[in-house]
């Protein structure tokens, strides 16, 4: 709903400003940079934001920063870590938007190797949860009801397993044509459980691909969905295996969703490797 977005940022976005800085400890007189998102996203959003960051630079005389969100859910698996990655690496996201596997050569050089055909992964989650009843955002309520549930329906995976690329609308198909089957009777924790393992193996096969042709010493996960504690566990536990000597990295919960400390610490990386150059 892109208007109710643009309508609750305009509400919303001084308030968030005053509590950051207020949080933070920080008068804007002591802003370095002013980092902002610049794309992907909801276009009125990112002018919304934009405007504000343009405003702020304009007063406070400070450099703006503009940030791309997938990175922001790249880096944000640095914040709080005293580990700095190490090339070559893989990055894997997965949200609402956007399901992606990039080789990392350097700071800010990806390589996109294979992203969705259809919907997100993240929207899977999000469109099966509203099939079920319930409402946006799908991900979080379907590891509750996950929790309570047996890994018990056949879930086909997609059968484009050759390439790095994702397919999710099978699934979010023959998810609809369950709930209209077994309407009221369907096991919504056993269907939950059964969804969460299916995505779980979709995802640890691509990545695997992936490393086979990178050789990648670093694996970093990023993005909204990796606040599910079960994707979190399957997935380390399975890279473990492939080689102990790689190195996992994962947001913390709190900024594996949509934050703007992932922009902040983008920024940083970016702004320090400027220049150093
Ligand atoms: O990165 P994000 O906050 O926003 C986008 O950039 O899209 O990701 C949002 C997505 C939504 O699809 C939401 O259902 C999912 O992340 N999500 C989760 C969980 N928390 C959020 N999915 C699974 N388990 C969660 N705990
Ligand atoms: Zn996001």
């Amino acid at each position: 709903m892109p208007s109710l977005a643009a309508k609750l940022h305009i509400k919303n976005i001084q308030q968030v400003l005053f509590q950051a800085l207020s949080e933070a400890k920080i008068s804007p007189e002591k802003i370095d940079y002013i980092a902002y998102t610049e794309k992907p996203g909801l276009i009125i959003c990112l002018q919304i934001g934009k405007t504000v960051a343009e405003t702020l630079s304009l007063y406070l005389n400070k450099p703006l920063v503009p940030i791309n969100h997938l990175e922001g859910h790249i880096y944000a698996s640095l914040i709080n870590q005293e580990k700095e990655w190490e090339f070559p690496a893989l990055a894997l996201i997965i949200s609402g938007g956007h399901t992606q596997i990039y080789q990392l050569k350097n700071h800010f050089e990806f390589i996109l190797l294979g992203e969705t055909l259809d919907d997100a992964i993240g929207e899977c989650l999000d469109k099966s949860a509203i099939l079920l009843g319930y409402n946006y955002p799908g991900g979080p309520i379907i590891e509750k009801l996950a929790l309570r549930g047996k890994n018990t329906y056949q879930l086909p995976l997609p059968k484009n397993d050759d390439s790095l690329d994702f397919s999710f609308s099978g699934l979010k198909s023959e998810i609809s044509r369950l709930v209209n089957k077994e309407g009221k009777n369907i096991n919504a924790n056993d269907l939950t459980c059964s969804l969460q393992n299916v995505l779980a193996e979709i995802l640890t096969k691509k990545l695997k691909k992936a490393w086979i042709i990178t050789h990648a010493k670093n694996i970093i996960i990023g993005g909204g969905v990796i606040a599910n504690k079960f994707l979190r566990d399957y997935l380390t536990k399975n890279i473990k295996k492939w080689d102990k000597e790689i190195k996992i990295f994962i947001p913390e919960i709190k900024y594996s969703t949509d934050n703007a400390a992932m922009i902040g610490i983008s920024a940083y990386y970016k702004i320090s490797i400027d220049l150093t150059d």
